[in-house]
């Protein structure tokens, strides 16, 4: 369970985000959609631990984890993470990267769930690259990829389907979809497509100038 209670977020003195509550209490997937520069970044990065809230709290399953002036950091938080861009490890070939959060697997079980998940995304023969041989889309099915791995708890993805073509889009939406039904994640989906998010989940909640200003109702409803 995932809880935003309250959260506020100023860079210098932009207000990225104002009074944000929102609770993630079943693995169906939460879609945050609204146009650029709405905050839909700066809530996830707040959720990750990659940002410092300036007024509020964040839970995960009852644990408090981000409060002004402390958060626990991003790699206790069992979270798997998108970014907006898909920061590959420039060093390492697509293999490394997908494989790389995955401490303590077996090798027999490393190399089926990577076989698994090239053949989901559609990366049959870029194991080997480097993400600088690769194009816009292939680095991004490969971040999803590599996301989806090791198998977290926490999912947030912050328009990871950019740059793929339709087919390539959906394909990927539905892969994504399975992976939540399949391991019971957590997975928050931040989009500014209406037609994602509708496809993803019914659980939408939109963010204009900072503020939620709708959640769909009886669905996804903000923390009082
Ligand atoms: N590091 C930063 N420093 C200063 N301002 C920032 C920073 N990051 C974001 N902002 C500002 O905060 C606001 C929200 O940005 P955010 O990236 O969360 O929007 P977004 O909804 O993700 O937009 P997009 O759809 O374009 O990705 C914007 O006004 C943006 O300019
Ligand atoms: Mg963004």
């Amino acid at each position: 369970m995932i809880q935003v209670r309250h959260v506020t977020k100023f860079y210098g003195k932009v207000k990225a985000l104002q009074d944000v509550s929102l609770q993630v209490t079943t693995p169906e997937p939460v879609v945050i959609l609204g146009p650029s520069g709405s905050g839909k970044s700066t809530l996830l990065r707040l959720i990750a631990g990659l940002e410092v809230p300036d007024a509020g709290e964040i839970r995960i399953n009852g644990g408090l984890v981000s409060r002004p002036g402390w958060v626990l950091p991003p790699h206790l938080r069992n979270m798997g993470f998108v970014f907006q861009a898909p920061a590959l490890w420039p060093h390492m070939t697509v293999e490394g990267n997908i494989t790389f959060g995955m401490d303590g697997v077996s090798q027999d079980r490393l190399r089926g769930r990577l076989r698994e998940l090239l053949d989901d995304f559609d990366l049959h023969g870029l194991g080997k690259r480097y993400p600088d041989e690769l194009s816009g889309g292939e680095a991004r099915r490969v971040a999803i990829a590599r996301c989806l791995a090791p198998e977290p708890r926490y999912l947030l993805m912050d328009e990871p389907l950019t740059n793929l073509d339709r087919e390539r889009k959906w394909r990927a939406l539905e892969r994504i979809a399975v992976a939540v039904r399949e391991t019971g994640a957590f997975l928050v989906y931040v989009t500014h497509d209406p037609e994602e998010a509708r496809k993803l989940s019914r659980r939408v909640i939109f963010l204009d100038s900072g503020r939620i200003v709708e959640a769909a109702p009886g669905k996804e409803s903000p923390l009082p």
